[in-house]
């Protein structure tokens, strides 16, 4: 799916909140439960340290914090939000949806509020059925939460995948805005790669081996991830018919140094307009993208009126970008 926002219809995102556990864990920690080193980890990923959520934290208790703060920042109360969508992979029950969960606690109770899994991808899913919502008519005011506690699903002896993932969840507001504010989208899905990264057994089919544990092809979704940041980033340029110059801030997914590095070197964004804090966070999934955002903001390289290209890629196999123009002034709450 790709499309260019319509002229006339702008709409932006008005408020940027964070929150993620205050349990840091490093390297050095991890290589107690399994065989591996703070160099061998650094080396290959990039990865310095991670947040880990305790064990009465669950993905509401991040998603509610960083809500309530995005929120404050557009001026917004949580009764004038009419759609709540949460992307995640690890709600807090099945059902009901973890964004219902938010609804209630912020007294949103016009809103519609539903949870949406596409992976990593879910925040740029999110957003763009946010923008779609507002565009149409059919919302006023979206609240888009992009989170996950991946650490339950952790094996902690596989090594693997342990090293790479933490927790950790952003939101935004999404209003009309006089200026522009999206361009356009560019989302896909690819299912026959769905095997490179899944959790069998977690929902109705039944597996012979299923356990509550990621199981990920690391090299398959390695080589899937280094072609699609940089496939999805060129066809919504191309679509917006924009090129790399005109981007000023380039947020990937942050997965890993190495997959950013590929796609920034391939697309050609000089390295500092690249948004990079994997190194502290690790991959938090859904989290990733705002968490980016909300770090470029604090360290004030992201103004009003610059281009962004934000681009998520993740289980599914999932892909989605988005380009945008920066409207909101002041850093993320
Ligand atoms: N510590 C030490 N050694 C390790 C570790 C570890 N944590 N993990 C694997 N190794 C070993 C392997 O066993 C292997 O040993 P062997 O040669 O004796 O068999 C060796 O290191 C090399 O393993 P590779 O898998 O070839 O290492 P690679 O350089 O490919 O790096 C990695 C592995 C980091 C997982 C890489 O493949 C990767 O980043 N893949 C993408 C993963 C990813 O980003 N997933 C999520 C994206 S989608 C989403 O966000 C949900």
């Amino acid at each position: 799916m790709i499309g260019r926002a319509t002229a006339g219809l702008e709409v932006s995102i008005t408020g940027l909140g964070c929150k993620v556990p205050e349990r840091v864990m490093t390297n050095d920690e991890l290589s107690q439960f399994v065989d591996t080193s703070d160099e061998w980890i650094r080396e290959r990923t990039g990865i310095r340290e991670r947040r880990i959520a305790s064990q009465e934290e669950a993905l509401s208790d991040l998603a509610l914090p960083a809500a309530r703060a995005a929120l404050a920042q557009a001026g917004v109360e949580g009764a004038e939000i009419d759609l709540i969508i949460v992307a995640t992979v690890t709600p807090d029950m099945a059902f009901p949806s973890t964004a219902a969960i938010v609804a209630d606690a912020l007294g949103a109770t016009d809103a519609a509020a539903y949870d949406l899994s596409a992976g990593c991808t879910g925040f740029m899913y999110a957003l763009a059925q946010g923008y779609g919502m507002l565009a149409g008519g059919l919302a006023r005011r979206a609240l888009v939460i992009g989170g996950d506690v991946l650490s339950r699903l952790f094996d902690w002896t596989d090594r693997s995948t342990l090293v790479l993932f933490g927790d950790g969840a952003g939101a935004v507001v999404l209003e009309a805005v006089p200026q522009q504010g999206f361009i356009g989208f560019e989302l896909g899905a690819d299912g026959a790669g769905g095997e490179s990264l899944w959790l069998p057994g977690s929902g109705s089919r039944i597996f012979d081996e299923a356990d509550r544990h990621i199981k990920m092809n690391g090299r398959e979704v390695f080589k899937f991830a280094t072609r699609i940041l940089v496939q999805s980033a060129e066809d919504v340029l191309a679509k917006c018919e924009l090129t790399i110059d005109d981007v000023d801030l380039y947020i990937p997914h942050q997965a890993n140094v190495r997959i950013i590095d590929h796609a920034t070197r391939k697309l050609g964004v000089p390295s500092d307009r690249v948004v990079i804090n994997v190194d502290r966070y690790g991959n938090t999934s859904s989290g990733s993208i705002p968490l980016a955002l909300a770090d470029a903001l604090a360290d004030d390289r992201l103004r009003p009126g610059m281009v962004v290209l934000m681009t998520g890629m993740g289980a599914g196999l999932t892909w989605g970008s988005a380009i945008m123009r920066w409207t909101m002034d002041g850093a993320a709450a």
